[in-house]
């Protein structure tokens, strides 16, 4: 080879080198993957990387995949290309370890706000469809996957081979819009007296009576009761009001506290009559955070949480003991199995449990309540013993061991319609629904033990629970029902609280003292059905969780471990001016007046003629605004606006032609309190 040639070879290579190194900075792929997947939000589990939702291999229509997202609906991830990218693609699909499922799910690509493409509604087994969306200008990118309009329930949902065509950047940063600050809006209660909680209380004439009146302030405090009927008596250090009423009839009492600070009164109602549960029940359930994991002592350790804490102050009261006290079919705990009844059908707990009655003589010395649960099939939704057949001595053993509380949850009762073996094992599956939308076979069960309880010499709350069949909010009252929920069981994720909410909306009609909708307990704090996290739900969500639960008039039962409260969720569960929207005597459920783009506006009526008004905002942008329609709210006059959350008037209002500006975070709520000005 001559000089020459040598020389013209090199530089034909030194061109052909920088050619190709110009051409991957102007044209670079990113893959999905390697961006930051964590910010993502989803309805169920956490965002895998080259995983499907449950962690195994990607799998759409029999097809594998090694590179992708693996999420469940609703998902979102906001991805900031700041106009670098010029095609996004990609190929997406449910995923196929939900085989027997009946997943659907809509892929949807915003980008600046604009959907620029969409797959339409996706089912299990359709294969994989691809996705190719130009985004030149591009900058801020959302890839998001909805329900399909059945719910989320196992929509376990891929996007697969999933890649950015740029212009030379070779990463993305993701986010996710919803702030994770925590802050603290609730003040320190003051150290004068201040009643609380409930002011009117349902009592059956014969009943023992137990009602707590509960106030912040200093310590020492005393109570009394000014006009308390013949048969009750109040303890002047702890304010327990026992005994028993033998006559109908309303009785108004004044209540007092006082301390060293001060005094505080407040009137308070009895009702002596067929109707309990005149406000709606507040306290805790162990389901969302020990589910099966539930034991005597740790249902003692959250009745002292709640008294340590000082919770008990605010109107706090029963403690629920969900599934998993009974004997199980076929755990392999030795601790739930043994015989589930003895020779003549009285149920027998499982060993954590050995001694019913002196746990509810524990958790009553607190000045507290207990509630338990049971299903009217032959098995409870944890496989564990249900009430069916044994339905009398059942009830008959929660008086005897003196249960306030019962939470009946219809579970393997479809499979009794169906005439299957009692033994037939139970499974979580649309057969559990068999029977419940048939409005015969959906009310027997609840008719059967409603009578029941109602023949005990005690008043046992009866907590219905079938999750909404047969609109069971126009029958649930009826059959001896004092809540019922409205929906399926609720996630610690935006997705689950959202669509819950959104849900709920058709039963406020049926609403009243005695009577309520539950749209399932709450998640805030530790949470994690065996194996608690804080909850997923970032703190503006959680401040719209508590304001919506309390306008909706809901059964507030707390579902997070009592051991690990910390101080922004006692901030949520110790607003007194928020839980007295929840517990207002008229017992009316807000319903949506007015919706701006995502926001909602909730109103609800109160006693003394003020309306509660929730601002919340489901959507992603943070919204500012001066709000002038208050006709729309129902509001005429002038107002006094208070901030319940910071306890704190904000402005005087006239209806007719003033504005008031609000600030919503993105998911977050404002909870104002409208009061004819005086
Ligand atoms: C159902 C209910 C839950 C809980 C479990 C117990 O899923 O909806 O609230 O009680 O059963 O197994």
């Amino acid at each position: 080879m001559t000089r020459a040639t040598t020389i013209f070879r090199t530089l034909i290579l030194f061109f052909v080198f920088h050619l190709a190194t110009i051409g991957s900075i102007s044209a670079q792929t990113v893959w999905l993957d390697e961006l930051d997947l964590s910010t993502a939000t989803q309805g169920y589990g956490v965002p895998q990387k080259n995983k499907s939702c449950d962690g195994k291999t990607l799998t759409i229509a029999g097809e594998t995949f090694e590179r992708g997202f693996g999420s469940h609906s609703e998902s979102l991830l906001t991805i900031l290309l700041e106009g670098k990218a010029t095609l996004f693609t990609a190929k997406v699909g449910i995923d196929d370890e939900v085989k027997g499922q009946r997943p659907a799910a809509e892929f949807i690509v915003n980008g600046d706000g604009k959907q620029l493409w969409s797959s339409g509604i996706m089912h299990l087994g359709d294969a994989a469809k691809p996705c190719s969306v130009k985004l030149d200008g591009v900058k801020k990118l959302e890839l998001l996957v909805t329900d399909g309009g059945n719910g989320n329930y196992y929509d376990h949902v891929d996007w697969v081979d999933a890649k950015f065509e740029t212009t030379g950047v070779t990463t993305f940063k993701t986010f996710n819009p919803v702030s994770s600050e925590i802050y603290i809006l609730t003040p320190k209660p003051a150290a004068t007296p201040r009643l609380t909680g409930a002011k009117v209380f349902g009592v059956r004439p014969g009943s023992p009576f137990q009602f707590l009146v509960t106030a912040t302030g200093d310590r020492p405090m005393t109570f009394s009761a000014k006009g308390l009927p013949k048969g009750l008596k109040i303890d002047e250090k702890t304010g327990l009001i026992t005994g028993t009423i033998s006559s109908k009839g309303t009785y108004k009492v004044t209540l007092v506290a006082k301390n060293a600070k001060g005094k505080a009164e407040r009137q308070f109602r009895i009702e002596c009559g067929d109707q309990i549960a005149l406000t709606p029940p507040m306290g805790w359930n162990s389901w969302n955070c020990f589910a099966q994991e539930v034991s005597a002592d740790r249902v003692k350790r959250a009745a002292n949480a709640m008294v340590s804490s000082g919770l008990i102050n605010h109107g706090w009261t029963y403690i629920n003991i969900d599934d998993f006290w009974e004997n199980h079919r076929d755990s392999k705990d030795q601790s739930l199995r043994g015989k589930f009844r003895d020779e003549n059908g009285y149920i027998i707990p499982n060993s954590r449990f050995v001694d019913m009655k002196a746990l509810a003589d524990y958790v009553h010395g607190l000045g507290l309540k207990i509630g338990l649960y049971s299903s009217p099939g032959p098995w409870t939704c944890g496989g564990c013993a249900g009430s069916f057949g044994y339905e009398k001595q059942d009830a008959e053993s929660y008086a005897q061991w003196g249960f306030d509380y019962l939470k009946y949850d219809w579970c393997s009762y479809g499979n009794v319609i169906n005439g299957l073996p009692e033994n037939d094992p139970y499974k979580v599956s649309s057969l559990s629904y068999n029977g419940g939308s048939q409005l015969e076979t959906a009310q027997k069960p609840f008719i059967l033990m409603g009578d029941l309880l109602k023949k005990q010499k005690r008043d046992i709350l009866f907590s219905v629970c079938q999750y909404g069949m047969s609109d069971v909010w126009k029958w649930g009252g009826s059959v001896g029902g004092n809540c019922w929920r409205t929906t399926n069981d609720i996630t610690d994720t935006w997705a689950s609280v959202k669509g819950i909410a959104l849900d709920h909306e058709k039963s406020a009609p049926y609403a009243k003292p005695g009577n309520w909708n539950d749209p399932d307990m709450l998640v805030v704090g530790h949470v994690g059905w065996g194996n608690t996290h804080p909850s997923k739900l970032k703190p503006d969500e959680q401040y719209l969780h508590i304001s919506l639960w309390s306008l909706f008039a809901a059964p507030l039962l707390i579902g997070c471990d009592m051991e690990k409260l910390d101080d922004f969720t006692l901030n949520l569960l110790t607003n007194d001016e928020v839980i007295d929207v929840n517990q207002d005597p008229l017992g009316k459920q807000a319903t949506c007046q007015h919706t701006i783009g995502e926001m909602r506006i909730y109103v609800k009526e109160l006693e003394d003629g003020s309306k509660a008004v929730g601002f919340c905002n489901f959507g992603l942008e943070k919204i500012q605004m001066n709000y002038t329609d208050f006709a729309k709210l129902g509001l005429n006059g002038k107002f006094t606006v208070r901030d319940l959350w910071r306890q704190k008037d904000v402005a005087k209002v006239n209806a007719t032609n003033g504005e008031l500006a609000i600030e919503v975070p993105v998911h977050g709520a404002l909870l104002y309190k409208f009061s004819p000005a005086k």
